[in-house]
């Protein structure tokens, strides 16, 4: 069964104490939800994802990484395993965002290798698409999107790819103030059903979460969770303020059921 989240990504924001702090005011005021329906997941930086995970109860927020390398173990200077992750209760991790893409230079290759590591080791990707603004403009924003599916996400089997979850952030909406409408982000992520369906099938298209992401608020969401295609939002800015985070949350819950 198709499931709804929105996820929270911290980025390289706050320092640990006020990591804890966030957290504690997530774990105080989230409330009981339907667990087999709903999803709240938290991805702060690697420091702060022990201190987090022993604050937040993993029945009501699950815990996230932002990265991994594709590596087991060894002579990685500066690196972070899959392993390290689940031996600290870490269940989800983000894979592909435009920051790493852009900043770190991960290809196509780099993100099937971390897809795979994570599903090795039963970690859930967080897979992050979308095109950046120029494309879009030159009408290429489907081609890419197929692109950066059917080198990663496309390889994998059905199986692997049932464990899945897809976020698409067009990169001119990351941290601009600009969100995509709702009709722009559901003729999207209703492509990328369609493209799953095609080379899989519709059952397994079906059941997939396809997250949205770029500049959701709480005064925005509405519009987007409403679409059929779009079943939640991966959150950057708003998801260091509690309130918003879980007000975002509440939105989806309404939308949803
Ligand atoms: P903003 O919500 O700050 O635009 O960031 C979106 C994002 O990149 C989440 O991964």
């Amino acid at each position: 069964m198709r499931k709804f989240i929105v996820a929270g990504n911290w980025k390289m924001n706050t320092t640990v104490p006020e990591g804890e702090l966030l957290a504690n005011e997530i774990q105080t005021k989230i409330w009981h939800y339907d667990r087999d329906k709903f999803q709240l997941i938290v991805a702060p930086p690697y420091t702060h994802l022990a201190t987090v995970g022993q604050i937040l109860d993993s029945d009501r927020v699950k815990l996230g990484a932002q990265n991994l390398f594709w590596e087991e173990k060894g002579a990685y200077t500066g690196e972070v395993s899959a392993a390290m992750l689940k031996s600290i209760d870490v269940e989800y991790v983000i894979i592909g965002h435009s920051e790493r893409r852009k900043y770190f230079n991960e290809s196509d290759e780099i993100l099937l290798k971390k897809v795979q590591i994570a599903l090795n080791y039963n970690l859930t990707p967080i897979f992050c698409i979308g095109e950046q603004l120029e494309q879009r403009e030159a009408n290429e924003h489907f081609d890419v999107i197929k692109s950066q599916l059917e080198n990663v996400i496309l390889r994998l089997s059905a199986e692997q790819l049932s464990k899945v979850i897809i976020a698409y952030e067009p990169v001119w909406a990351i941290g601009t103030g600009k969100v995509a409408t709702p009709e722009q982000a559901q003729e999207i992520h209703h492509f990328i059903r369609q493209l799953i369906s095609e080379k899989f099938s519709s059952n397994l298209a079906n059941d997939l979460t396809i997250l949205y992401g770029g500049s959701c608020k709480p005064n925005n969401v509405a519009g987007l969770f409403e679409k059929p295609d779009i079943d939640g939002g991966l959150i950057g800015g708003a998801s260091l303020k509690a309130d918003d985070f879980l007000e975002i949350f509440k939105i989806l819950i309404d939308k949803k059921s």
